[in-house]
This record gives structure tokens, C-alpha cells and sequence, in this order.
């Protein structure tokens, strides 16, 4: 790869080419957008809303499902047409499916520029000013992959993690962000080392890579300092973050990220060795917790069904700013699909999992991921599923229809053999279940007292499914006065009347206590209670 230089600012004034970011698929990438964007801020690169005025259009991109990349593949098809008729814009893809189509997309594709990895995001600088001073002569001055090797090298390269510098340098814009600039996302772990068989990320986003719990704790002041109150911790596996202390450390001392322990090491208590110093989860989140004050919400995402310690319920239970809520996928209610899946958990260690959390929290708000139409999902396999959902107490569930992705195990070895139109009613029988299954859950909440993380007016926004997850039936509440809508500590999305006394503005981005009287499968609705002074 050539070119060490980056774009130019005078006096720190942008005078780079206008770019056009878009975002597809989950948080991480939410958050890797969020990064690159103020990276390339601080060099001198304008962003704009619209891709018609942009010098650079680049697509952050998911491969988790085949329809995510379509939608990807459209967008560039259309550049494409620009191109031939005479438009000038450099067109890159960031993220997952560059990752997973290797440099040979830019000979299929000629109309794509540039092709970064979610793991060489710190490559994309100097990538553009390649393209951009016309040094990019060679396929490699345009690519920054990490490789068929990407497990391997990522491991080796935990030590030196460039990725690192990335986090740490998060720019900081007091309106940009989540929520005018008061919600956050903080990765602590990248990658992933489970290989459910159906799933790409372990290949895209290579190993797992466990972050020093001191930039963590650093990353989160600084985001207080800036007026942040709700932070998101993410993982692909977030309950799995343990932290060796003094395994990885710089010539100057500083911990570096490091590789996760193996899973046998987890499952039998030794991660880390014996006698080792380590920051596991729970002491991460309590770290937090207790360092950071101002954080009035702690949330993280996604956890894995096992090896979840009693050790994190506990510090759930005794730190009240550690949200009661947890995003724990089952997959799936059969035992024969979850052993075809590889996820390393029985029903029964699900359900005991579950029961275990709700005798720990019993105010604690669960939702989950279910993959239907899996490879052999026969109708008794899909009942079994459809008992788990009915068993159990998940706010909501985000369906999906299996897609088969190149690079996994399942594609090679078992035929995508459900038929469309039976992975397509199974997602509609769910959605019906599950819908059930949220209204008693929200009903639960009338005549409940909850502070709201006050999002946004209306309800459109809230009450959106992210990217290619089918939410359970939204629906849109009608009244005559102007509504505001956020979400519980649970997570769960409240829709209030603003008095017309009280500028709804104002209350956007603060937490305020809300009488819940009434609820709907997807929604509660309620009234401010007592003083209007934020909680
Ligand atoms: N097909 C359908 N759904 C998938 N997911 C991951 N890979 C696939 C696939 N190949 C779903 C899982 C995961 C969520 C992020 O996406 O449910 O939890
Ligand atoms: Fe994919 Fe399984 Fe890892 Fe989740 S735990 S990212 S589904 S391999």
C-alpha cells in the first residue's frame, strides 16, 4: 500500500473533497461510521446528506444476510450508471462484505474505488488520498483487507492493534451522536471466536480482541466530559470480555489489546491462567459503574446464552445505573438445529439461563434473535421454537429468514433446503407469537413509575427496526397533541403527551418519569408525572 499522507487542513478549516457516508447493519457498524467520520473530520474531509453532491460516496456494509448486500450492490449499480454518464465520485465499501469479497470485487465491479475492512478502518486516510492525488496505480494502493488470514493476523497483530488508535481517537462533537450527542456506543471486544456455523463474522471480523479496561474507562469519562448519560457497551459476544493483565503491554508500559482466551479456558474458570490479575466483564461493568457517575445508563450488547457468570447478575442487581435489560439470542427452540448451528447450548441450558436471570432481576427485560428456515428445519423443529418463544417472558425477538453466506460452514454443508415460502410463513407464525408474548410482557408496566431517555417527538423514529431486522409490528399511536417517545431502562419504547405548557425539545436527550397507563405488543403509552424537571 502507498501514499503516508492524509488530506490537508489550513488553520483547521475542511478543505478536503465532500464525502457521503451510508450505514447498513448492526451497532458495530453504527460505531465504526461514528469513528471514521470524525477520523476524517479531523483531516479536513466534508461529510454531506446527500450522495448526489459528494466527491466520495462510501457504504459501511453488512454481510450478515444476503438482502444487506444487495441493498449495498443496488446503491453502487446506480453509481455505476452515474459514472458512464460522465460523473466524477471515487465509490469505496467499508466494512463486512468488502471484507468477505476480497480484492476481486474491484475487477467484477470496476466501478468500486476503494475496498477497506472492518478491521483496517485506520487504513481508509491514507486509501483515499491515494485515490484521491491519483497514486492509487495498483489494485493494492486501493485495498486494505485483512485477508484469508484474518484470523491469524489478527491474533498476531492484537499486540500492536492499529484498530486501537481508532477508539481512542474518537472525535468528539457535542450535537453529533446518538441523541443530540447524549447516547454513545464503546467497544469493548472485537471479532468472534464462537463460528455459529450459519454466521460471517468471525471471518469478517476476524478473532476476538479484548480492549485494556483502562481505555475503556478512559473512552467513557471522555464521553461523560462531553454530556454523554447513556453509553452501550458492544461485543459481538459481550459477556465474554476478560482482560489478562500483563500478558500484552507496550515498551511504554501501556496495556494493549489483547486476544480472547480460548473457550475451554472459560468454561472451566481458567482464562487467564492461574494466579493471573484479570478484568472480567462484571468487574468491567462495575469499573464503570462506580468511576464514571455521570453515565446515568449502562447498557451492553449482545450477550452469548453461555458461560454468563452469576458474577455479572450480581453487579446488575447491586449497581443501579447498570440497565436491567439484556439482548441474549436463542436462534432457535430445537436442540437438533442449535447442535447444526453450533452454538454450544441445550434448550433446557437456555431456559435454565433465563430462569436464572429472572430469579436474579425479576423487573429484568429480555429480547432475542430467532433464525428461521435453518438447513433440515422440519415443522416439529419450528413448534419447538415456537414453545420457547410462548415460555418465555422476551419483550420483543428480531426474526430472520436464514440466508446461506459464502465462507460459513453451513453453506458448505448443508443445502438450503426450506423453501422460501415456508421460511416466509414460519416468520409470520413468530411474529404472531412473539406479538402475544410483548403485549403481556408491556402490560405488565401499566401503573409502573419509569424514567425515559427521552429520544425523539414522535414515534416514527423509535419505533424503527434497525437495518434488515423484521421488528414485530410496529404501530403508530395517533392524538392531538405533539408526543415525545424513548425507552425504559428495559428498553422498552414509552410514547408520552408533552404538556403545552413544556417545550418538547427541551426534554430530548434528558430522562423524566413517566406514569405508564397504558400498552400496546410493541409500545407503552403514559403521562409525565409529578415536576417536569428531568430525573
Ligand atoms: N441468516 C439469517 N440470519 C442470520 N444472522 C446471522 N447470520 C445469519 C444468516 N446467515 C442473525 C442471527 C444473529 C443476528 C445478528 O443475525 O440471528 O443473532
Ligand atoms: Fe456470529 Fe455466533 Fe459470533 Fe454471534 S456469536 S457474531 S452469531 S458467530
Amino acid at each position: 500500500m502507498r501514499g503516508s499522507m492524509v488530506t490537508p487542513t489550513i488553520h483547521n478549516q475542511p478543505i478536503g473533497p465532500a464525502i457521503y457516508l451510508e450505514t447498513f447493519g448492526c451497532q458495530m457498524n453504527e460505531l465504526d461510521s461514528e469513528l471514521v467520520t470524525g477520523h476524517l473530520q479531523a483531516l479536513g474531509y466534508q461529510f454531506v446528506d446527500q450522495p448526489g453532491t459528494a466527491d466520495v460516496v462510501l457504504f459501511n456494509t453488512c454481510s450478515v444476510r444476503e438482502q444487506a448486500e444487495n441493498k449495498v450492490f443496488s446503491r453502487v449499480g446506480r453509481l455505476r450508471q452515474e459514472k458512464d454518464k460522465g460523473r466524477e465520485v471515487v465509490v469505496g465499501l467499508l466494512g463486512c462484505l468488502a471484507e468477505r469479497e476480497g480484492s476481486g470485487l474491484l475487477q467484477r465491479r470496476p466501478e468500486i474505488d476503494l475496498l477497506c475492512g472492518p478491521g483496517e478502518l485506520d487504513h481508509l486516510p491514507m486509501l483515499l488520498d491515494n485515490i484521491l492525488k491519483g497514486q492509487a496505480v495498483e489494485a493494492a494502493d486501493r485495498v486494505a483487507l485483512q485477508g484469508s488470514n484474518s484470523r491469524r493476523s489478527a491474533a498476531l497483530s492484537a499486540a500492536e492493534d492499529s484498530l486501537e488508535v481508532l477508539d481512542l481517537s474518537r472525535a468528539f462533537d457535542p450535537d453529533g451522536g446518538a441523541i443530540g450527542g447524549r447516547a454513545a456506543y464503546v467497544r469493548i471486544t472485537r471479532g468472534c471466536n464462537k463460528f455459529c456455523t450459519y454466521c460471517v463474522v468471525p471471518n469478517t471480523r476476524g478473532a476476538e480482541v479484548h480492549r485494556p479496561p483502562d481505555a475503556i474507562v478512559q473512552e467513557c469519562r471522555a464521553l461523560a466530559d462531553q454530556g454523554v448519560i447513556e453509553i452501550t457497551l458492544l461485543g459481538q459476544t459481550v459477556n465474554h470480555y476478560v482482560y489478562v493483565h500483563g500478558a500484552a503491554v507496550s515498551s511504554c508500559g501501556d496495556e494493549l489489546p489483547q486476544v480472547g482466551p480460548g473457550l475451554s479456558a472459560f468454561r472451566n474458570g481458567t482464562a487467564g491462567g492461574p494466579g493471573s490479575r484479570k478484568t472480567s466483564f462484571a468487574d468491567l461493568l462495575a469499573r464503570i459503574h462506580d468511576e464514571v457517575p455521570e453515565i446515568k445508563r449502562l447498557r451492553f450488547v449482545t450477550s452469548y446464552p453461555r458461560d454468563f457468570g452469576d458474577d455479572i447478575l450480581q453487579v446488575m442487581q447491586q449497581c443501579p445505573r447498570i440497565c436491567r435489560y439484556l439482548h441474549v439470542p436463542a436462534q432457535s427452540g430445537s436442540d437438533r438445529i442449535l447442535s447444526r448451528m453450533n452454538r454450544g447450548y441445550s434448550v433446557s441450558q437456555y431456559r435454565e439461563f433465563i430462569d436464572r436471570v429472572c430469579s436474579a432481576m425479576p423487573d429484568v427485560s429480555i429480547a432475542g434473535d430467532i433464525i428461521v428456515g435453518f438447513p433440515t428445519e422440519t415443522d416439529e423443529d419450528f413448534d419447538q421454537t415456537c414453545d420457547l418463544i410462548r415460555s418465555v417472558p422476551f419483550k420483543n425477538n428480531f426474526v430472520f429468514k436464514y440466508s446461506p453466506r459464502p465462507g460459513t460452514a453451513a453453506i458448505n454443508r448443508f443445502e438450503d433446503d426450506v423453501p422460501e415460502a415456508v421460511k416466509r410463513s414460519r416468520l409470520n407464525t413468530l411474529l404472531a407469537i412473539q406479538s402475544e408474548v410483548s403485549r403481556t410482557v408491556h402490560e405488565r408496566e401499566i401503573g409502573h413509575l419509569h424514567e425515559v431517555f427521552v429520544e425523539k417527538l414522535g414515534t416514527g423514529g423509535a419505533q424503527q427496526a434497525p437495518a434488515g431486522r423484521v421488528e414485530l409490528g410496529w404501530e403508530t399511536p395517533v392524538g392531538p397533541q405533539a408526543q415525545l417517545s424513548g425507552r425504559t431502562p428495559g428498553d422498552l419504547i414509552t410514547v408520552f403527551d408533552v404538556p403545552p405548557t413544556q417545550s418538547a425539545e427541551s426534554l430530548i436527550g434528558e430522562i423524566v418519569p413517566v406514569r405508564v397507563h397504558s400498552a400496546a405488543p410493541r409500545l407503552l403509552r403514559g403521562s409525565l408525572e409529578g415536576a417536569l424537571n428531568p430525573v
